[in-house]
């Protein structure tokens, strides 16, 4: 299998990269944030806006859209590009993690994981076949592999026959999208290295997975619950024993300065539902740190949220801002979705300048500082 990954510089002083990734449905230049689509909708935005905002690529969930509207109905109305009129790149989580953090009732075997569904009880499963499957139906550019991510704290024992269980669906999946066209016809699939606190199991999955040769990979199993100072270490007890010329995805992080922390330690990708969930909360993030605009201080201030950062909503003061978020109006959430994403994908824009101009290390530190300094 040819990569479809450029990986276009390494950092002297850290380990970030800079990249381009291929996909069916377009480039996505790396280190990129993917703004979260669960259930075929980045909340209260629309794809023009999506696009107006510089995504280049979003993500969807396997586990919500087969439970609802369901994969084949996807499918048979053109796949989830056109269902939800994105035309843009979608990679799509395998669902496993959502059925351990969702469902009701799961029984994890090693063929899959049964469970119930949270919406009406339905008794489904998921194996190596069945993601693929589903995946293939939403017609993702990038599907994730079935994983096993074990909770945080975890015991070694149950943390290795998660590695192992991992593993094996791991190369299940391969060979299910080799058989069945999939990877032939564009589609990625990711491997995903678990391995919780454990530096040799982290280790010893992602030397497994790399020598399946995938298009790409994930380390999986952080910032769930873990202190981060502790999801770093297991990401840079990771990312050395991945193959260099492939992407790495976080999955489900982060804030910005952890983004850029685990950019210094050669990750490519990430998504977190962080900027669009506090958005609808009445949280703007800005370079002194996340400003809640329900505080009173803001009450006449007609100041944009950042200023000097020109996106949609600058065109609206903190004032005004405030108000509509009090009164719990639907276009807060719009627009704070909109400040939210566009500052997380402007931040990942000037991650690529400043990898390009090859002062990455000290931009990142200061970056941070600022950041920190404004929200203690
Ligand atoms: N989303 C956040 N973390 C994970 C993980 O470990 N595995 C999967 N499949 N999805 C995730």
């Amino acid at each position: 299998m040819g990569t479809p990954f450029q990986l276009l510089k390494t950092d002297t002083a850290t380990q970030a990269r800079r990249g381009r990734l291929q996909t069916r449905h377009g480039v996505v230049e790396t280190p990129i944030f993917m703004p979260v689509g669960t259930q075929g909708t980045v909340k209260s935005i629309t794809p023009a806006h999506l696009h107006e905002i510089g995504a280049q690529i979003i993500l969807g969930n396997t586990y919500h859209l087969n439970l609802r509207p369901g994969s084949e109905l996807i499918r048979d109305l053109g796949g989830l590009h056109r269902f939800m009129g994105w035309d843009g790149p979608i990679l799509t989580d395998s669902g496993g993690f959502q059925v351990f953090s969702l469902a009701k009732l799961r029984d994890i075997r090693d063929d899959g994981v049964a469970f119930q569904s949270h919406l009406d009880g339905a008794k489904l499963f998921l194996g190596p076949r069945e993601v693929m499957r589903i995946q293939q139906n939403l017609g993702s550019d990038i599907a994730m592999v079935l994983d096993e991510c074990p909770p945080w704290p975890c015991e070694r024992d149950a943390c290795a026959r998660a590695v192992a269980r991992s593993q094996r669906w791991a190369l299940q999946c391969k060979q299910i999208a080799t058989e069945s066209g999939f990877l032939a016809a564009g589609h990625h699939v990711f491997a995903i290295a678990q391995g919780s606190t454990f530096d040799d199991l982290r280790r010893e999955a992602a030397e497994a997975l790399s020598a399946l040769d995938f298009p790409g990979y994930a380390v999986g199993g952080v910032s769930v619950g873990e202190p981060e100072p502790e999801m770093l270490k297991q990401v840079a007890a990771t990312t050395p024993f991945l193959p260099a010329n492939k992407p790495r995805y976080t999955m489900g992080l982060g804030t910005p300065p952890q983004m850029l922390k685990m950019i210094a330690l050669g990750v490519d990708m990430f998504d977190c539902v962080l900027p669009t969930r506090v958005a609808r909360n009445g949280l703007a993030f800005t370079p002194d740190g996340p400003m809640n605009l329900r505080n009173e201080k803001y009450r006449t201030d007609p100041r944009p949220i950042v200023e000097g950062l020109a996106n949609y909503t600058s065109g609206f003061s903190r004032a005004y801002l405030r108000h509509v978020t009090l009164a719990g109006e639907i276009i807060s959430c719009t627009l704070l979705t909109l400040h939210n994403l566009h500052f997380y994908l402007d931040l990942m824009a000037q991650a690529r300048a400043h990898l390009e101009s090859g002062d990455y290390g000290s931009w990142h530190r200061s970056w941070i500082e600022r950041y920190e300094a404004g929200a203690a």
